[in-house]
């Protein structure tokens, strides 16, 4: 069959998979090709079960798979046969050398670039899906640019600003598509094509164009300014521990005035997640890098007060738990750094459960889909792990159940079960503030939930 486009996707992770099922469902009369270096990845996107869990992935790759969408570890070929490639290739912090800490480390997307050039012999349309420093395009236009090929390559830059765990919605309905280019006949042509790709589903008023930097640096910053609403309703969470007002009534009254609106203003245990910590990060460097270093330390704040919140979860259970944890069984419900995903990237489990193990506690966690992430996550890790599948089977003998993710289950626990089968005194510890306070209370619990006041039995 002849396809009206070829587009291919280097890079198959949690961005580029779920964004190409969904261009290839919407666009039957494309070719859409994912590739990845990993063969391992490509051969479970190929099966039954697949390398993410995401609400409703299966059934889009169900649909499409072999039809207009094809999995495929030939990186060469696929750079060959096709005109319009998007690179999602993982665009980590670096953890060496200048930068380290802080700046990302480009070193899989250069590579991707030089790939590019070497196997194109045709021009190209080259995208930037993975989030980039700002001016990244700069220096891939220049790799693509460095030899004396008579190949045309245009950089496009089009963030994704999908979320793990709701991000088949957020790709068919999405706030807004954002697409930047050069301004040049070539650039706005490029562009053109891209939004003309976008159009089969979006609608154009969507479809925000911009130029390249704009664009890198959105991404950027959208990121930041979201993590930022984490940390300040997680600072006042602090204050409202010490103050007996309750967080929850706090961000309702706020979040009530539409200048501000509700959304992202759940206080919990911190934000994890593979992006908001990275990018914040990366803007942090750039800004130290043009000078801006008042700039920096102001977004610098919002890591800061991420870490704050996590530690101080640990010390409340410590103070709690007559400041020691040593010998004592503490389960964690949840994993994933957030709900309806596997993924535990950066999730405040990993830090609170290596906390708790230097405290000598003995840690029992379980969670509906991250266990395995949590058993690589904690691998190095000295003291008592347990991983359960089953909550009650988890928490069974536990000195405290400490809530990390907010899955739905989790809620909707027997809570009078859980007590009677607990170590006595027990408490809990929500960290997501999904729990009935009051309700765990009168079955016997002491309960400790963020940014309201404790309710014990002593
Ligand atoms: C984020 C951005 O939302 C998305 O646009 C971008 O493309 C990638 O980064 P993601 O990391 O998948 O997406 O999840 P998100 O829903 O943003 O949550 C990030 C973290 O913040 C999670 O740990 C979540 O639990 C936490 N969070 C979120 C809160 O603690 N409180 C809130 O009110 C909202
Ligand atoms: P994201 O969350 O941004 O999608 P992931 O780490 O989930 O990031 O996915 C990035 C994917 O890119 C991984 O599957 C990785 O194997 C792949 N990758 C990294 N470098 C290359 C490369 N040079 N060529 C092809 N794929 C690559």
């Amino acid at each position: 069959m002849k396809f009206e486009k070829n587009i291919l996707c280097i890079g198959a992770g949690y961005v580029g998979g779920p964004t190409m099922a969904m261009i290839a469902h919407e666009c039957p009369q494309y070719k859409v090709t994912i590739v990845d270096i990993n063969p391992d990845r490509i051969a479970q996107w190929n099966s039954d079960s697949l390398p993410i869990y995401e609400p409703g992935l299966d059934e889009l790759v169900k649909a499409t798979r072999d039809r207009n969408l094809f999995f495929s570890t030939d990186i060469e070929q696929g750079i060959r046969e096709n005109d319009i490639i998007f690179v999602s290739v993982n665009t980590p912090t670096k953890t060496f050398g200048t930068g380290a800490g802080m700046a990302a480390d480009l070193q899989y997307w250069e590579k991707t670039a030089r790939q590019i050039l070497e196997h194109s012999t045709s021009p190209k349309i080259v995208i930037e899906k993975s989030t980039l420093p700002v001016r990244t395009a700069h220096a891939m236009e220049r790799i693509l640019n460095s030899t004396q090929k008579s190949v045309r390559f245009d950089v496009l830059s089009n963030p994704e600003f999908l979320a793990e765990g709701t991000a088949i919605n957020d790709l068919k309905n999405p706030d807004r598509v954002l697409i930047g280019s050069r301004e040049t006949e070539e650039g706005l042509k490029a562009r053109n094509a891209l939004v003309e790709i976008y159009a089969n589903w979006v609608p154009r008023k969507k479809i925000i164009t911009a130029n390249i930097w704009s664009s890198e640096l959105s991404k950027l910053v959208s990121n930041a300014f979201l993590a930022q609403r984490v940390s300040s309703i997680n600072a006042i969470s602090a204050l409202c521990e010490k103050t007996e007002a309750d967080v929850s009534e706090v961000a309702k009254a706020v979040g009530s005035d539409s200048r501000i609106g509700s959304r992202f203003l759940n206080a919990s245990i911190g934000f994890g997640g593979s992006c908001f910590k990275k990018d914040i990060l990366n803007l942090v460097y750039l800004c130290r890098h043009y000078g801006l270093d008042d700039v920096a330390d102001y977004w610098e704040g919002v890591i800061k007060i991420n870490f704050y919140q996590q530690e101080r979860f640990v010390q409340n259970m410590l103070t709690a738990m007559f400041n020691t944890l040593a010998g004592k069984r503490i389960c964690l419900f949840g994993f994933a750094f957030k709900a309806n995903t596997g993924d535990t990237r950066e999730s405040p489990a990993i830090y609170v459960a290596r906390r708790l193990l230097e405290e000598q506690a003995e840690v029992v966690i379980t969670d509906p889909k991250a266990l395995d992430n949590a058993r690589i996550d904690l691998a190095n890790a000295q003291g008592k792990i347990h991983f359960v599948d089953d909550p009650y089977e988890a928490a069974k003998g536990c000195h405290a159940i400490a809530i990390m993710t907010e899955w739905a289950l989790y809620g909707e626990l027997d809570y009078a079960r859980l007590y009677r089968d607990a170590e006595k005194p027990a408490f809990i510890f929500d960290g997501r503030n999904i729990l009935d306070p009051q309700h765990c209370f009168e079955v016997g619990f002491n309960v400790f939930s963020i940014g309201k006041r404790p309710r014990t039995h002593f």
